[in-house]
């Protein structure tokens, strides 16, 4: 299947726009499929008011943020956009963006002192069918063309400075600095940035106090997908449900740091008279009403962080494509695919030709970020590992590529001897494989390229480098939110990293921070609580689980009735806002601290100490120990765990 459906993606996949075919790398893996032909509106707009990409003065007045290099003209005829560090082995990739081609290749000037740059490398662009194109699009607002350039051969721990130089009409970029990984083994204590699940409207405060972390303390930041929520434009066009308020008459999006603090000043900004309140509530705090801008808002607004430190991403299903579900009335399917607009449709039709190809099977993330998949014989920015110092790091895909994976392969659309699926058997978020699929047995966990890898990784470790291994993929394995995908996340993943003595699992998708008690195979393991701040690592048996989806997004806050807590959870936050630091102080212990966005205050912290260490046993109670004793706490809390747990339907 994949590689009928691979000659018609690239043929829909690059364009030359000027550029030289040679200067354009196609990217071979996207597999978008083209069959059937996108019906809808030329470009998706969610405003039934302003169906203009520029404005006719009757829509929303929409929020913009500076590129990461100010052009030196008023009227710029291309601009660098966005520029995004990753780590690979030995340096770190340079990924900028701009709205046309450069006619040359992308080249970054770098070196060890700010005023010589005495080295020069070079790399490769990247291109799609965007909708809609940027030759449509205020300049500075708008990314079609993706360079990267790759460092390496670099010294480890070192401090470097970069500059993008002009090129077929951009500006060159300020002198900017970044400092490489440590190799692995070295003893060095840092820190990592870690958040899930940030969009831009609610984010404010995560983005402060993230950014904070950037000029200071952070190494690099590790972001667990669902990225800039840009597939809720359509929030613009669907009415309110019982159970939706992400909606254009929604009043449940919460503003950031709000109450008590203050909502940023252009939240104030008032709505053209006579129009509705978008996303964001009633004082406004709109992201955009197109896919494509709201990914590029989203960048813009990040190059404060992401020209920095390390930005290390991985899939959330927000990623996956134009849209993910339909409106109470149909209204997203009368618009997508029978182009009406303010309209409604008998049921739901929408499919994967829904969305314009661009903005299918997580094309925009593929090109939007550059991972070390490559490097790591991983696939993409889909799954891959990296070392730094004590840590091994790995990033999963929750949403392809496993058994009953949350997005479905097209083969798993299939029925009786069909080779493809018809267009009605498809659905918008239909994505993958990204890897293969033994003889496309789809519901076998062990014939996936994903799980091959993993088993693979883990088994290359080398715990006297780097004792300490984490993983995180954007879908948690255990929340009190119980649904049926946690439970195939565990079946492809929980075991594989158990026995390779992971150390702790992160998530998002659920937004609220969740600490999970020691738990494997759905069992709680009271051996490795110390106390309620402090646990110990048990392989084979256990892994610290956190669901860290906070960082704010125009879904809000994920909720639950307090009776409905599980005791599999230590720690619940349903209010605030925020990411978390992870610390390695060095071979026998971590600490983990959830970071309020609205004030950086610490909402909660976690030590992780090695089983095996003597540090474990000599490890102080923190003051806050919020029990008379260890005994009466296990006989409060955990004196029908068996019971409760059996019940659970995770
Ligand atoms: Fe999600």
């Amino acid at each position: 299947m994949r590689a009928a459906i691979a000659s018609a993606a690239i043929a829909g996949a690059v364009v030359a726009n000027a550029i030289p075919l040679d200067k354009i790398k196609t990217v071979n893996a996207r597999d978008v499929d083209t069959r059937f032909p996108y019906t809808g509106p030329a470009v998706p707009i969610g405003d039934w008011v302003d169906q203009t990409i520029n404005g006719n003065g009757k829509g929303f007045v929409r929020l913009t943020e500076p590129p990461a290099v100010k052009p030196s003209s008023s009227s710029p005829t291309n601009n660098i956009n966005v520029i995004s560090l990753s780590y690979v082995p030995g340096g770190v990739n340079i990924h900028y963006q701009t709205p046309f081609g450069l006619g040359q290749n992308p080249t970054v000037h770098y070196g060890l002192e700010p005023f010589v740059l005495y080295s020069t490398a070079t790399g490769a662009s990247k291109t799609y069918n965007r909708t809609p194109p940027c030759s449509a699009v205020s300049v500075t607002e708008c990314s079609q063309f993706f360079h990267d350039v790759q460092l390496t051969n670099l010294v480890p721990g070192a401090t470097y400075y970069y500059q993008i130089p002009a090129a077929n009409g951009t500006t060159a970029s300020q002198i900017m600095s970044f400092t490489t990984a440590r190799n692995a083994g070295d003893r060095t204590p840092f820190t990592v940035a870690v958040l899930n699940d940030m969009g831009y409207t609610n984010a404010q405060g995560t983005y402060q106090q993230l950014l904070k972390a950037a000029n200071s303390n952070a190494a690099f930041a590790w972001h667990g997908g669902d990225i800039s929520y840009a597939d809720d434009w359509y929030s613009g066009i669907l009415p309110c449900a019982s159970d939706w308020d992400v909606c254009y008459t929604g009043p449940g999006s919460e503003l950031p740091n709000t109450p008590p603090a203050p909502y940023p000043a252009e939240y104030n900004t008032p709505l053209p008279a006579g129009e509705k309140p978008d996303q964001g509530g009633p004082n406004g705090g709109d992201m955009s009403v197109l896919y494509e801008s709201n990914w590029d808002l989203w960048q813009n607004w990040m190059n404060n962080i992401t020209t920095k430190i390390p930005y290390m991403v991985l899939p959330g299903n927000h990623e996956a494509s134009c849209a993910e579900f339909d409106g109470p009335n149909n209204e997203l399917t009368a618009y997508l695919v029978n182009n009406k607009t303010n309209s409604t449709a008998a049921k739901s039709n929408l499919t994967y030709y829904s969305c314009p190809p661009s903005q299918r099977n997580f094309t925009d993330y593929q090109f939007r970020f550059r991972m070390p998949g490559a490097e790591s014989n991983g696939v993409g920015n889909f799954w891959y590992s990296f070392d730094y110092g004590l840590a091994h790091f790995v990033s999963l895909d929750g949403e392809t590529d496993f058994a009953y994976s949350p997005e479905w392969p097209f083969v798993r659309d299939l029925t009786g001897n069909e080779t493809f699926p018809t267009e009605s058997q498809t659905f918008p978020t239909d994505s993958g494989p990204f890897g293969t699929i033994a003889n496309n047995n789809w519901k076998n966990n062990s014939g996936y390229q994903q799980y091959q890898w993993l088993v693979n990784d883990l088994a290359k470790v080398d715990r006297t480098k780097t004792p300490w291994v984490f993983a995180m993929s954007h879908r948690p394995m255990y929340s009190s939110e119980t649904s049926s995908y946690q439970a195939n996340v565990r079946n492809a993943f929980e075991r594989v990293l158990l026995n390779a003595g992971v150390d702790a699992y992160f998530s998002g998708h659920i937004h609220w921070y969740e600490r999970i008690w020691p738990i494997g195979n759905s069992t709680i393991d009271t051996s490795s609580i110390v106390n309620n701040n402090t646990y110990l690592t048990n392989p084979n048996v256990s892994m610290t689980h956190i669901v860290n989806g906070m960082a704010g997004n125009i879904e809000s806050h994920s909720t639950i009735n307090a009776s409905k807590v599980l005791n599999i959870t230590a720690v619940l936050n349903q209010y605030n806002f925020g990411f978390s630091e992870l610390e390695i102080h060095n071979e026998t212990t971590v600490t983990w601290n959830y970071i309020k966005g609205i004030d950086g205050t610490v909402g909660d912290t976690l030590t992780l100490i090695k089983r095996n260490s003597s540090t474990a046993t000599t490890y102080p109670q923190p003051p806050h120990w919020g029990f008379g004793s260890l005994r009466g706490f296990f006989n409060n809390a955990w004196s029908n765990l068996n019971c409760t747990w059996s019940t659970l339907n995770v």
